[in-house]
């Protein structure tokens, strides 16, 4: 399905996310003949430029992040690009924006659709919906034309302010026309997901508590704060990655089949999940939610950008830009039930850190272990329990790993595992990027790979009350770079007898 035609305007539009996911994302899109032929890209932000500039800085960034546009195609298509400069704290930026709208619904036959994509913190995102509205720049959706509105991560910094932040885009746009983007859900293992579940009969019935002693959720990187510290600082793990991209990655492996896939049955099924996890409270805070932070490691990087050989890795504390004795947590572990029929008493356990040993994003299923030996198992030779690992980046695929006999006369056990790789399965095939797929769900108007607003809600109220209690005191655990987390994270599971799956990147 093609999108109507429509003027996509990116607030931010100069900055990083432009450059490096959303005109590659729209380029690839324009290639496979995914956009309307009547397009256009307004771009705004405060800096003043022009469409000359903003046109060629747009190929600068297909050149380096995607590839060298060929000349003929790039002059055809770059006439559709405009630039608004201004901020938008100041209403005649809108009344730019409106007129130049108003020539590109003439230009480019665009019939009054506009995406409104910010890019932007969230401080400023209640001011731009607001001046939205007031320029009228946003149609009712009884109305001919559409508006809609896709508002980046981090949404909000609590749960009060999450509240805000939705009342104020909701005294402007109705919840349909909003598109809260997390761009996990755009990855194609986690699409995946949800046909692996309810696609298939036999793994059906084993989803419960019955058959999952537990579930591990790992998303796990190598790179350090790099030049972000100015928002991260202020952020942490605990909002920048689990209230996000883990805690949607927890609803779909625990919500219950929907009874159809449209959006709102799907995410329906999404919250009751965030809904029926108790709160961590008082105690239980400092016994089931860890927080580290990374220290000095002589080893080199094991990320491929930066980390010379041999060059050492620098504590959190000493990177650039980030304040003197930060309390910031760069890794986080929490450990997590979710209280309702199918999972009561099945601990999930989430992780995630930066200048982690690898790149990795990945959710296990550990089964209960067999309750009686085999009859030749040597002694000593308890059979591991199995284990469903979803990869979800990177070598995407999924791995069900079971108990064999080495061969021989009286061979040990074993585990060896059975593997699905997309890359072999679907040999040729690309999977879309993330930010490609939900720019064009978004253009089409399918809420799915969104979140609503009870969503976003429901998962910073079981967010909220760790962060306060950490903010109110207490240091994280120092890791050393390059390590896989504090020791408490190996405790969160050991004293219950468990450990981490260890990852197979
Ligand atoms: C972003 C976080 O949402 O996700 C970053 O703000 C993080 O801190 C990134 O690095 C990870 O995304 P991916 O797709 O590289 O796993």
């Amino acid at each position: 399905r093609i999108p109507e035609p429509l003027a996509l305007v990116v607030f931010g539009a100069t900055g990083d996310l432009m450059r490096r996911k959303l005109m590659p994302a729209l380029w690839r899109l324009k290639q496979e003949g995914m956009l309307p032929d009547d397009f256009a890209i307004v771009g705004n932000a405060r800096e003043a430029t022009d469409d000359a500039d903003f046109r060629e800085r747009m190929r600068g960034a297909l050149a380096e992040f995607a590839k060298e546009p060929d000349a003929a195609e790039w002059e055809a298509f770059s006439h559709r690009l405009r630039f608004v400069g201004g901020s938008t704290d100041d209403p005649s930026t809108f009344v730019q924006l409106a007129k130049v709208l108003g020539e590109v619904d003439k230009e480019c036959g665009t019939r009054g659709n506009r995406l409104f994509y910010l890019a932007l913190p969230p401080s400023v995102v209640a001011q731009t919906a607001e001046g939205l509205g007031r320029a009228g720049l946003v149609c009712h959706p009884e109305d001919r034309c559409y508006t809609r509105i896709i508002v980046e991560k981090p949404f909000g910094r609590d749960l009060d302010s999450a509240k805000a932040l939705n009342a104020s885009l909701l005294k402007v746009f109705a919840e349909p026309q909003i598109f809260r983007i997390d761009h996990y859900l755009g990855k194609e293992t986690l699409q995946n997901l949800l046909v692996f579940r309810f696609a298939n009969t036999i793994w059906e019935p084993l989803w419960q508590r019955n058959y999952v002693d537990h579930v591990q959720i790992t998303v796990s990187e190598t790179v350090g704060v790099e030049s972000r510290a100015g928002y991260y600082d202020r952020s942490g793990a605990l909002r920048d990655m689990i209230q996000s991209h883990l805690l949607q990655i927890l609803t779909l492996v625990a919500m219950e089949p929907p009874a159809s896939y449209d959006a709102d049955s799907i995410r329906n099924e999404k919250v009751k999940v965030l809904q029926a996890i108790p709160l961590l409270q008082g105690e239980d805070i400092d016994r089931y939610a860890v927080r580290g932070q990374y220290a000095a490691s002589e080893e080199s990087s094991a990320s491929e950008k930066d980390g010379e050989k041999g060059a050492s890795m620098p504590a959190y504390r000493d990177e650039k830009d980030v304040p003197e004795g930060s309390r910031t947590e760069t890794f986080a572990a929490l450990r997590l039930l979710v209280d309702n029929w199918r999972w009561a008493g099945v601990p999930f356990y989430l992780r995630t850190g930066k200048r982690l040993p690898a790149k990795q994003s990945e959710v296990v299923i550990r089964f209960r272990p067999a309750p009686h030996p085999v009859r030749d198992q040597v002694q000593d030779d308890t059979p591991a329990p199995n284990a469903l690992v979803l990869h979800i980046q990177p070598d995407e695929g999924i791995s069900l790993f079971f108990e064999a006999k080495v061969p021989g006369i009286r061979g040990p056990l074993r585990p060896v595992s059975m593997d699905f790789k997309y890359t072999s399965a679907f040999e040729g095939a690309e999977s879309p990027e993330a930010y490609q797929r939900l720019l064009l769900d978004a253009m089409l108007g399918d809420a799915t790979l969104f979140a609503r607003r009870d969503e976003v809600e429901a998962a910073w109220t079981l967010i909220t009350p760790i962060l306060q209690a950490w903010e109110a005191g207490g240091e994280p655990d120092p890791y050393p770079a390059n390590s896989w987390g504090p020791e408490c994270a190996t405790e969160l599971l050991a004293r219950e007898g468990r450990s981490w799956h260890e990852p197979t990147g």
